[in-house]
């Protein structure tokens, strides 16, 4: 099993988003039974919540669905538990480089140094914006999803295959 976890501020825009769309690009892979997925905040403010109506809609318009999603908190025992960590900006980076024990640091990194387009990017905080940065965000998380999944399976694909 490998074990992604999404990290963004709220845990209601952006890193729901990341999970909806990461959990959409597993399925479609055939690979929702070794890739488990989850999504937290930095901060406690949305504890129990659905994600932003606004993340939904945009969310929903491209088949995505994110109406199950609860915001949680990122808690130390993340970092032992998942695989990779995945930071949506740079400030959620350093919140978590913060908290998280030296053994697992290597885990935790930008989301978006999985991109092909985005690689040098943050996945901008849409909250006080239109909806467009909503879209923006979809774009960015669908791209580096398709990065991420390509080395997740290029890791499970070594480990079956015996080396020659
Ligand atoms: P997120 O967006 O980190 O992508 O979930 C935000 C959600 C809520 C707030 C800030 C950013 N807030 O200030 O409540």
């Amino acid at each position: 099993m490998r074990k992604v976890l999404f990290v963004c501020l709220g845990n209601i825009c952006r890193s729901p988003t990341a999970e909806g769309v990461f959990r959409a690009q597993v399925a479609a892979a055939g690979l929702s039974d070794v890739i488990s997925i989850d999504s937290a905040g930095t901060a406690a403010w949305h504890i129990g919540k659905a994600p932003d109506q606004r993340a939904q809609a945009a969310a929903s318009r491209r088949g995505y669905d994110l109406t199950e999603l609860r915001g949680r908190q990122v808690a130390v025992a993340d970092f032992g538990e998942f695989d990779f960590i995945l930071a949506m900006d740079r400030s959620n980076l350093a919140d978590l480089q913060a908290q998280c024990p030296a053994e697992h640091r290597h885990k935790v990194r930008l989301f978006l140094s999985f991109s092909s387009q985005w690689q040098d990017h943050e996945v901008p905080d849409p909250y006080y914006g239109g909806a467009e940065g909503f879209d923006h965000v979809l774009n960015m998380v669908e791209d580096a999803g398709i990065g991420l999944l390509e080395v997740i399976r290029a890791r499970i694909g070594q480990e079956i295959r015996p080396k020659a």
